[in-house]
């Protein structure tokens, strides 16, 4: 199958996220292409990744409006929604203003709306709470885990799992 993984990123974390997410796609056999948002969708996909950093608890305006944009034609195809934040144990879930990675929920939320359906659950990737977010990197591990959610979500493509 063909994918999309349509990205924002404001400091490079999600960019290197999209990135590992497509390695491990095509490891399992997917064919992707990996979009920069704002950008133009060119051509015919069978599923999306759609990914933004988290702002406020919320996802930020051009992945949102990509969202938006898929309306109509990609109603039915499937989706998984990622975001990128910063952990904490004490917000998870929590709807407020510093909700751990919840551009990954705002996503899938709008995504279900305009009429795509979840391969899996909001996908989460952490970068460190540095006070300099400029320079905050994403955790030890998680390209490789990134990679792995990949592979997952090829295999669940396939049928095999
Ligand atoms: C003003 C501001 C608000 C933020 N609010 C949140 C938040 O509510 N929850 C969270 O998990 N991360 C929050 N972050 C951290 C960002 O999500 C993080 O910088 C981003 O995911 C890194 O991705 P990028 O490098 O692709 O831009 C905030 C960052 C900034 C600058």
């Amino acid at each position: 199958m063909r994918g999309l993984i349509a990205y924002y990123t404001k400091f490079g974390n999600g960019k290197r996220i999209a990135e590992a997410l497509a390695r491990g796609l095509e490891e399992s056999g997917q064919e992707v292409k990996v979009l920069q948002l704002p950008g133009k969708v060119d051509g015919d996909f069978d599923f999306v990744v759609a990914s933004s950093p988290t702002r406020l608890g919320r996802a930020m305006g051009p992945a949102k409006r990509f969202v938006s944009s898929l309306r109509g034609d990609w109603a039915g195809k499937s989706f998984v929604a990622v975001g990128t934040g910063v952990h904490s144990e004490e917000q998870e879930g929590k709807r407020s203003e510093t909700w751990p990675a919840g551009s990954a929920d705002r996503l899938y939320e709008r995504l279900e709306k305009a009429g795509l359906k979840p391969l899996m659950g909001p996908q989460k990737f952490w970068v460190e709470n540095a006070d300099d977010w400029k320079n905050a990197r994403l955790l030890e591990g998680e390209e490789d885990r990134a990679r792995e959610v990949g592979r997952a979500i090829g295999r669940m493509l396939s049928g095999e799992s």
